[in-house]
């Protein structure tokens, strides 16, 4: 059986701590964090060793593979640490604060043979994976446009980003593996209002190869938590609700027939509205289970440490679009 371990237990380890307790075949060996209260209290709850340093953790035992949700500043140090003893990491989302630490951590895994996951959760969640499926069947034509609402009230623990990297990096990251195409360029609007040095509301809108849209609108001054994608296409449009994990296909009518008879306009009417049924999952168990998976097969995580580079070079490159005033062309900009 795989021994697993925890670093870091705030609001997002503890989950992780929690979902590796519910599967089977994975046992959790320990859990760490500087917060003497917070270990304490986790180490309770799980029934698992606690640690207030990964050093005490690795001298009592040593995990095949670490879920790393250490504020994101510290990602590259720690994580960089565990692949060099051959362990395993499930790194939180972003993967590094830049992209030159997120290329020697790619590096650095490939050559000690160990899986890089990273936790761009929303991956995993059961609507982005049905909607997936039913555009690689085609069932919205060509892609015009993809917008993304993330909203939420101010998370004030987090003191090392600013939106683009902690809420907007969902649905950068989101938007890439759905349209699998390079972005040609983009363009930012960034205010800090609470923060005067990380922004707090984020628009953005980049285009990618084949021409589709995408368009951003993250926030955390909302006194309310809102997560949707829609998306247009030939065929009509998806909308998704990523919280309540629904998803409504609405399909186009064909022009109608005075259009016909006019024979110069040409357009879209209003079709048949589809309640795609989706079978409910925690997307976090998803995306630890698929961890695993790729541990014990020797296969590629879903979510692995180059997709998560380009999505932290997009959202880079959103922000200092927002500073500069400038559209960055991702082809030719440097984004370190
Ligand atoms: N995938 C998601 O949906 C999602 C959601 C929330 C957070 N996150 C990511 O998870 C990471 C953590 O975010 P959070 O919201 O849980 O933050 P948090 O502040 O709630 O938790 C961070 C924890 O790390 C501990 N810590 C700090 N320094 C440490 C050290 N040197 N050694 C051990 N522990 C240490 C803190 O005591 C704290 O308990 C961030 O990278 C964030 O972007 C991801």
């Amino acid at each position: 059986m795989l021994k697993a371990a925890v670093i870091g237990l705030g609001s997002m380890g503890r989950n992780h701590a929690r979902v590796y307790r519910e599967i089977e075949n994975v046992h959790l060996c320990g859990v760490v964090d500087s917060n003497k209260t917070t270990v304490a209290n986790v180490s309770r709850l799980q029934f698992t060793p606690g640690f207030e340093s990964v050093d005490e953790l690795l001298k009592a035992d040593r995990p095949d593979l670490v879920s790393l949700a250490v504020p994101t500043s510290m990602h590259f140090e720690f994580a960089m640490q565990l692949v060099e003893q051959g362990i395993h990491v499930l790194v939180e989302k972003p993967i590094t604060q830049t992209v030159e630490q997120a290329e020697r951590l790619v590096a650095a895994a490939q050559s000690h043979g160990v899986t890089l996951a990273v936790g761009h959760i929303e991956r995993f969640n059961p609507v982005i994976v049905e909607l997936r499926r039913r555009l690689g069947e085609g069932m919205l034509g060509r892609l015009y446009q993809l917008h993304a609402h993330r909203l939420s009230p101010y998370p004030s623990r987090i003191s090392d980003t600013g939106v683009v990297m902690d809420l907007a990096s969902h649905d950068i990251d989101l938007m890439l593996h759905l349209v699998n195409e390079p972005v040609v360029r983009l363009f930012g609007e960034t205010l800090g209002s609470i923060n005067d040095d990380r922004e707090d509301l984020f628009n953005g809108m980049m285009k990618f190869r084949s021409g589709a849209v995408g368009i951003l609108d993250v926030n955390w001054m909302t006194p309310r938590k809102v997560r949707t994608l829609t998306l247009t296409g030939s065929r009509g449009m998806f909308t998704c609700d990523l919280l309540r994990q629904e998803l409504f296909f609405y399909e186009n009518n064909s022009a109608p027939s005075q259009w016909d008879q006019l024979s110069i306009l040409h357009g879209v009417s209003e079709g048949n509205v589809l309640g795609i049924r989706i079978e409910r999952k925690e997307p976090l168990r998803a995306e630890i289970e698929d961890f695993i998976r790729a541990v014990s097969d020797g296969v590629r995580p879903r979510v692995d440490g180059q997709d998560a580079r380009e999505t932290l070079r997009t959202a880079l490159a959103f922000i200092g679009s927002g500073r500069e005033s400038v559209v960055q062309d991702m082809q030719t900009s440097v984004i370190a």
